[in-house]
Order: structure tokens, then C-alpha cells, then sequence
């Protein structure tokens, strides 16, 4: 979603606007801008669309000398993605940009066209500039001028400004989107998330929400409510392990093929012999706990659902799973003995976040599943379980599923273990089942070409219907999600055992049914279910180790005598369906439309 940078100093500012948006890009977004004031020299160029645009744009510009710039990627929520709803938006002699939502606009906005003032976008953004040079007008000085603008905001926000009256300043300020600040000797660099300043900035800081300030000579005056106040920096890692696509023709192709590797980095040091090691979790941790509460939204979501079996099942502990923005305003009855988990790949989308904040209100234990090392959910969080999966881009998740879910499969395990509602034996089996799950999940050649040869056969129709039982059903919701995701046809998860309440009237030969169908696990009742369908003539890919007679299309997995094994396989299939159906179809794979990766409004 919305991505931003900024830059104060003497180097060459458009080069490292334009490289961090760029890294910034996989989040999603639908046009872009970059503002620079040089002294008395402003310019300022937007694009809709891809970067490439904005690069052509500003092809025949260089900035020089010492300067203050910000640039921002735009994911459009008040008004349609066009250049004039771009940002950074311009008042008469400042720039600003902004994540976030301004919840109070339309009443600033009113205000402020009530005393002449003239609005040239839709967005929520426009009416910050304009507040800011309203106060600034009145008494030519830029920060009380700021600090005011900040005051009068309700909503969350990520701030950069720059202004004309002050050229040698950035502001910023911080509300519930996050914010970095990095500094490289003179140099000070703002982004809202590290990548764009790794390999530029040396240490970072990264605000809390409430914190605001400006930079000046190369020094940053960081305030909280009326105070100017102390920070400590940490070092970013130098290593720019970026994401390349390595000869792979997508990212999500190439992670699909990484998920394999990743697990092992998962489960290093934590899967042991005879147990579960999890150094992040106190001794204590689980004591007084007696039930679990998941909340996450979209793929995170499925990996809670999967978990929901595992919890209850293995470690015999209540869970209960929430979709983050459904539990936000549904007054949640809440007891101090429910540990509250939540799970996000990015650990910054917005419901999540907030649903954490409403947990922690309450006095709930906290813990977090991510993917990302010091982002708002994991510094929010008591505790958090690092996924380690690297950085993920395409916007289809598909080995932070993976990790996720092995990382719930471990804590059902642990909880299991420290609450002794596991035998040894069991532990035992559970922990070989886990070793041999990187192999279930290569991607061999002969499964890709298999995958890709079907995928011609499923271009059209009248929707999917993925189904599954049992941890298998979130399997299906989560191979459907993919598949409309990056191919944009219509498709569902649903319980195997569901479908004569409904679904099943939308059967005939259009109909495509991507049926789960694991030998571990209940193979005889959804066997019937799939019979149902096929008798229907709805047309029917059977994924499965057993052949079987019905399918139209049969894509053979291995046999294993595990039902996770077999479903870290299915899910490496239903990934692989979905890429090579969009790939026909000649979508963006890596960035589809509509979609952001990491959704920090509400
Ligand atoms: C967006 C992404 C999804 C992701 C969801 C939750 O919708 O496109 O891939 O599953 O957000 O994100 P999180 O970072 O919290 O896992």
C-alpha cells in the first residue's frame, strides 16, 4: 500500500527518491510523485501507473546542490488513482505526502474552502498542506506552524512536508502508520519501512506513534506532546539481500520455489529431536493461558483457521479465530486467560494493528507471528515469533502461508509440550512429520509442467470451488484466495461437506471443483462430497496420492502419513495453479490489480 521517502541532504535527490519508491513498489499502489526544493527551486512531477512512468517524467532532471525531498507511491482511497489525486500535494509554496487515513478531513476541509481556500485532488492528504500554510501564514514561522497542523489531525498518519519558507527542514510526523528516520553521517533519509534504506542509511530510528519534529543541519528534533525528547538509533543491517527474481519470471514464482529452503530457516534451532525450543517465549509464558484467540486478515487469516485445528486437537487448548477488522467493532468478550495471537506477513496492516491495541486495552497476553522484524505488530506485541521467510513481493502471499503455518503447527506442538497434553510418542511423530515437510514442498519439474499443461483447461467458466475438510478447508480458502487474487476469476473455498447446503446447485460442466483430497485424512467422506459434484457434471481436478475414477483432471501427490505433509504439498499445487492460470491469462502476476501487499488503512 501507500509507500514513502524522503531525503535531506546535498546528493543527488531524485535518483534516491525514485530507488525507494522502487523498493517500495511490491506493496501496491496506482501512481506516484516526487517533490524537491532546492533553495528557491521547486519541482514536482507525478505519474499514474508504474514507476516507469514517473521515471520517464522526470528523465531530463537532476537535482543539485543541497536539498529537501520526499516522494510517495500512492494506493488510492479518497479519489480514483489520477495524477491530480497523486501526491506529493502541493499548497502554494509546500509539499506533502501521507500514509494513512485523516478521519476528521471533510471537516478541515470544509473550514478551510469556507476562508477561500481552493482544493485541486479529492483526497484526504490536500488538506494537511493547506492547514499547515494557514497557520504558517499567520505567523511565518514553519514549525509551531507544523505542530499545529498535527494537532488539529484525528485518523492515522505518516507525514513528510516540505516547504518553501523553510528549505533547509523536512518535517514529519507519526500516528499509527509507521515511520523510520536513517542517518548516514550528515545525511537523513525517512522511509516507511527499512527497505529503501538499506544500503543508504547507516542506523535508524523508528518512531513511535505521537512523535513529530523536524531536521535541520543534519540534526533531527524529535517532540511527543509539547517536549523534545531523547532517542536511541539502532543499526540497519547493510546486507541488501534484496529480492531479485533469480531467472524466475515473477517473484511469487520464485517464492513458491524458495518455500522449501525458507522452512528449514523456519524451524532451525526451534524443531529439536524431542521437543520444541521457542527462545522468544519465556519459561512462563503459558501459564495461566487457557485459551488462544487468533486474529489476522487475508492469507494470515487461513494460516489462523489452519491453526485453530492444531491448537485444539494437539495441545487441547480453546481457539477461537477472528478476521481482524470483523473483531475491531464487535465488542469481543475478552478474559484474562486467553493469550491473544496475531499473524501478518507484513506486521503493519491496519485491522490487525488495531485489533492487537483493543487486546492489549483489555489486558491481554500478546503475541505475534510475522514476518518482519521491528514492525508495528511485532514491537506492539509481548512477545513475537519471528516466520523468517525473507522478504516477500509478490503480492499473492505464498511462503509467508507456508512459514506461518509451520510456525502455528510448532506452537501447537509447544503448547502441547508445556502443558503436558502430549505424549512423548506423539511429540515424537508430530516433530518427524515436520522434518520431512521441506521435502513436500520442492517444486519438481515434472509437477510444474503438469500444472502448467492443465492450466489451459481452466481460462473461462463460471467460477471455482475449492474444498476441502478439516485443516484442508482453510487449504481451500486459501488456494481459492490465490487463484482470484492474480487471476481474477471467481473463486471460493468451501467445506467438502458443505456443498448440498447450496453450492452444489451451481453444478454443471463450467462448474470447475479443485478438490482436496488427502488419503491421511478423511479420504472417504470427501470422496462421497466430490461424487455428489461429478454426478452433477461438475468438471473436477482432484488433488490427491490415491487416483480416483470421477476426476476430469488428476494431479497426483505423494503418499505420506501425515496430514500437514500432505497439505504443505496441496498448497504448493494450488499455488502453481493459480501462476500458471494467470500467467495465460496474461495478468500482472506480482502486482494485480487492485491489491497492495501490506494494507496499512483500515
Ligand atoms: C493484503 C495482502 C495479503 C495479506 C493481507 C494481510 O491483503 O495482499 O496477501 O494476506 O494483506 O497482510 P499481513 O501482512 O497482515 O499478513
Amino acid at each position: 500500500m501507500c509507500g514513502i521517502v524522503g531525503y535531506i541532504g546535498p546528493k543527488e535527490k531524485k535518483e534516491i527518491l525514485l530507488d525507494g519508491l522502487q523498493e517500495l513498489e511490491y506493496r501496491g499502489y496506482d501512481s506516484a510523485g516526487i517533490a524537491i526544493i532546492e533553495g528557491k527551486k521547486l519541482h514536482n512531477f507525478k505519474a499514474i501507473g508504474k514507476l516507469k512512468n514517473l521515471r520517464e517524467k522526470t528523465k531530463n532532471y537532476t537535482s543539485e546542490g543541497f536539498g529537501i525531498s520526499i516522494g510517495h507511491t500512492r494506493w488510492a482511497t479518497h479519489g480514483k488513482p489520477t495524477e491530480l489525486n497523486a501526491h506529493p500535494h502541493l499548497g502554494a509554496y509546500s509539499y506533502v505526502v501521507h500514509n494513512g487515513i485523516i478521519e476528521n478531513y471533510q471537516e478541515l476541509k470544509e473550514e478551510l474552502q469556507a476562508e477561500g481556500v481552493n482544493f485541486l485532488s479529492q483526497t484526504d492528504t490536500e488538506t494537511i498542506v493547506h492547514l499547515f500554510e494557514k497557520y504558517h501564514n499567520r505567523s511565518n514561522d514553519a514549525f509551531p506552524a507544523f505542530k499545529e497542523t498535527i494537532e488539529r489531525l484525528e485518523g492515522a498518519y505518516g507525514i513528510l512536508l516540505i516547504t518553501e519558507a523553510a528549505p533547509d527542514m523536512i518535517f514529519f510526523a507519526k500516528n499509527g502508520s509507521p515511520m523510520l528516520i536513517g542517518f548516514d553521517n550528515e545525511d537523513v533519509y525517512f522511509a516507511s519501512s527499512d527497505t529503501p534504506l538499506i544500503g543508504k542509511a547507516k542506523e535508524v530510528y523508528y518512531l513511535e506513534d505521537g512523535e513529530y519534529g523536524y531536521v535541520k543541519d543534519g540534526q533531527v528534533h524529535l517532540f511527543n506532546k509539547n517536549e523534545e525528547i531523547g532517542f536511541t538509533k539502532q543499526t540497519l543491517t547493510a546486507d541488501k539481500a534484496l529480492a531479485q527474481k533469480d531467472g524466475y519470471r515473477f517473484f511469487m514464482e520464485k517464492e513458491i520455489y524458495e518455500q522449501s529452503r525458507v522452512m528449514g530457516e523456519t524451524m532451525m534451532g526451534r524443531v529439536l529431536d524431542d521437543g520444541i525450543a521457542l527462545d522468544e517465549l519465556d519459561k512462563d509464558f503459558f501459564e495461566d493461558i487457557n485459551a488462544i484467540k487468533i486474529c489476522a486478515c487475508g492469507t494470515s487469516y487461513h494460516s489462523a483457521l489452519t491453526s485453530a485445528y492444531l491448537f485444539e486437537r494437539i495441545a487441547k487448548i480453546r481457539c477461537d479465530i477472528e478476521i481482524a477488522s470483523e473483531f475491531r467493532y464487535k465488542e469481543p468478550l475478552l478474559t484474562g486467560d486467553t493469550l491473544f495471537i496475531t499473524i501478518s506477513q507484513s506486521g503493519e496492516t491496519a485491522d490487525t494493528l488495531e485489533a492487537l491495541k483493543m487486546a492489549k486495552r483489555a489486558g491481554l497476553k500478546s503475541l505475534s507471528i510475522c514476518n518482519v522484524d521491528n514492525s508495528s505488530i511485532v514491537r506492539e506485541s509481548d512477545a513475537a515469533i519471528l516466520t523468517r521467510a525473507g522478504i516477500e513481493k509478490g503480492v499473492a502471499s505464498t511462503k509467508a502461508f507456508a512459514t506461518q503455518t509451520m510456525v502455528l503447527w510448532m506452537l501447537a506442538l509447544y503448547v502441547g509440550q508445556e502443558r503436558n497434553s502430549i505424549s512423548s510418542d506423539i511429540l515424537r511423530q508430530e516433530i518427524d512429520a515436520m522434518l520431512h515437510t521441506p521435502k513436500a514442498l520442492i517444486v519438481t519439474d515434472k509437477l510444474h509442467a503438469k500444472l502448467h499443461r492443465l492450466s489451459k483447461r481452466y481460462l473461462h467458466g463460471h467460477g471455482f470451488f475449492f474444498i476441502g475438510r478439516d485443516i484442508f478447508f482453510p487449504l481451500a480458502l486459501e488456494g481459492a484466495l490465490k487463484l482470484k487474487e492474480i487471476s481474477y476469476l471467481h473463486a471460493e473455498g468451501y467445506p467438502a461437506g458443505e456443498m448440498k447446503h447450496g453450492p452444489i446447485a451451481l453444478a454443471d460442466s463450467e462448474l470447475f471443483t479443485i478438490a482436496l483430497m488427502p488419503k491421511t485424512m478423511h479420504y472417504d467422506k470427501i470422496k462421497s462430497n466430490v461424487e455428489e459434484l461429478s454426478a452433477r457434471d461438475a468438471t473436477i481436478c482432484a488433488i490427491s496420492p490415491e487416483p480416483f475414477d470421477l476426476a476430469d483432471d488428476f494431479v497426483q501427490t505423494q503418499y505420506s502419513s501425515h496430514p500437514m505433509v500432505e497439505f504443505f504439498e496441496m498448497m504448493v499445487v494450488t499455488q502453481l495453479l493459480a501462476l500458471e492460470i494467470s500467467i495465460r491469462l496474461g495478468n500482472d502476476v506480482d502486482m494485480p490489480r487492485n491489491l497492495a501487499k501490506s494494507v496499512t488503512v483500515e
